[in-house]
């Protein structure tokens, strides 16, 4: 595959797009909701300070006065019955003061339209009251005329019904703007819950659109995967005929050259010999794809084996190989391991591992390739050491994938086929392959279920 399937490439991008709408909607929405809740805030909070303010301390405010007011009208009710004596005229002037600088407080901010109205009209009503009683006698006790105290008396009425009325529209106020912070906290209520109702219908259709274009993706790349699979059957099934097609010639050629090589011309005789060594080659060759291609994917049941036997005939076969590399082969066995797998398979993953140990033991000075088998928890472990170069990390991984070979000039001839054949034999009989290597040397290792009377 040179890349993704441009309609899965789509699929991806319009499935992030709508996740990021998606947040962006919902963000917005709570921006919104936010904003909808705190700008209406900001009207209570002015509402409510004129309250706090203005309205409430007016309230009591002019209450106090009238309580003034009332007792200055208490005295001047009584004049038609008790003269005025000096001390009282005095108290009740004092008083006339100090409830002429109490109402100029109170009306010093007016916070309506005719407060203003209503300081001057009271004003004026003290004025009168300071008026008339400047012009009593002071000196001795004194009765006032009716017509004075009928004018005191009015003034005291008039000033009494202003405060009143005044109180009266500062309750209406207070009352109008109470109103007015419900009013608004209902419409703040009713644009969040309008905001972040549409923003999780948007955000929620946004959210099943990105799904719904992830779920296609997933369908497109699990066909895609569905193909590769297909493809790699099909090469694979083609591998194997086109080996099995090779061999058919190989064998006669082999045949002809070895009767070659019984020539008495010296010529013919090399020529043959070197002919031979690249048939031989060649065959090996179309050995490992045959044996990679034929690889079963799955076990076959009713197999039985003893992995300690095929260990020693596996390490037997390649005796002479290890001579020829003057390296030696150690086996650490317990005995016995019984498993339910074919031994030609066994032997095949083995050799795989004990024939790359001794041919990449490069010039290493000290040449040793151990295998070594144990029995644990229900499985089977062998491992197989070697005190050669060993595996750069990063190919440790790579090494098990087919025709994979590590780049290396003098490396021996191979195809790259010989791990992944073995990863495929391991994980098809429920088992695992790995390797590990740490700076010199390398210990391959592969783990297979136990027959199932040992696994207790
Ligand atoms: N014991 C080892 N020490 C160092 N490198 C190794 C060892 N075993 C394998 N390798 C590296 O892993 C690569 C893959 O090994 P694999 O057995 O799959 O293929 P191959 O030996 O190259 O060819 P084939 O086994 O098909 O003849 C090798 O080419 C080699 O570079
Ligand atoms: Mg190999």
């Amino acid at each position: 595959m040179t890349g993704e399937p441009e309609s899965t490439v789509v699929d991806e991008r319009t499935g992030r797009r709508m996740i990021i709408l998606a947040v962006v909607v919902t963000v917005a929405a709570f921006l919104g909701a936010s904003w909808a809740a705190l700008s209406r805030l900001h009207e209570i909070r002015r509402d409510s300070r004129v309250i706090a303010a203005s309205a409430l301390p007016s309230i009591q405010s002019l209450s106090a006065a009238r309580r003034k007011l009332g007792h200055i009208g208490v005295m001047i009710s009584q004049l038609d019955r008790v003269p005025l004596v000096p001390g009282a005229l005095a108290e009740l002037r004092v008083v006339t003061s100090g409830l002429a600088v109490d109402v100029n407080a109170y009306f010093a901010v007016p916070t309506y339209a005719g407060e203003r109205e209503d300081w001057w009209a009271v004003l004026a009503c003290i004025e009168e009251l300071r008026t008339v009683l400047g012009d009593l006698d002071a000196s001795s006790p004194v009765t006032p005329s009716p017509a004075t105290q009928a004018r005191l008396a009015a003034a005291v009425d008039r000033a009494d019904a202003t405060l009143l009325a005044s109180m009266d529209r500062n309750a209406d106020q207070i009352e109008a703007l109470t109103a007015h912070i419900e009013s608004t906290r209902a419409s703040a209520v009713r644009r969040a819950v309008v905001f972040n109702a549409v923003g999780v219908v948007l955000a929620g259709l946004l959210l099943a659109m990105a799904l719904r274009s992830l779920r296609r993706q997933i369908a497109a790349e699990r066909r895609a995967q569905q193909l590769l699979e297909a493809r790699a059957t099909e090469l694979e099934a083609f591998a194997g005929r086109v080996a099995h097609d090779l061999v058919a010639p190989l064998t006669p050629t082999f045949l002809w050259l070895e009767r070659l090589r019984a020539s008495s011309d010296p010529t013919t005789r090399n020529a043959a010999e070197r002919a031979l060594r690249g048939v031989g080659r060649a065959t090996e060759l179309v050995d490992a794809l045959f044996t990679f291609a034929r690889a079963p994917r799955e076990a076959h049941p009713a197999a039985s084996s003893d992995l300690d036997h095929v260990a020693r005939e596996v390490l037997g076969n390649f005796e002479e190989l290890a001579i020829t590399s003057q390296a030696s082969l150690e086996l650490v066995s317990p005995g016995p391991v019984p498993l339910e797998v074919h031994p030609g398979i066994v032997s095949s993953v083995l050799g795989n591992l004990v024939q790359n140990a001794i041919r990449y033991l490069g010039d290493a000075p000290v040449r040793r390739v151990t295998v070594r088998l144990q029995q644990t928890s229900g499985r089977a472990r062998v491992e197989v050491a070697d005190t050669g170069p060993g595996i750069a990390t990063a190919l440790q991984e790579r090494i098990f994938d087919p025709y994979f070979r590590a780049a290396g000039r003098d490396q021996p001839l191979g195809l790259g086929l010989g791990l992944a054949t073995a990863r495929r034999l391991v994980e098809a009989h429920g088992g695992t392959i790995g390797v590990w290597s740490l700076g010199a040397g390398a210990t391959f290792w592969f783990e297979l279920p136990l027959a199932s009377g040992q696994r207790a």
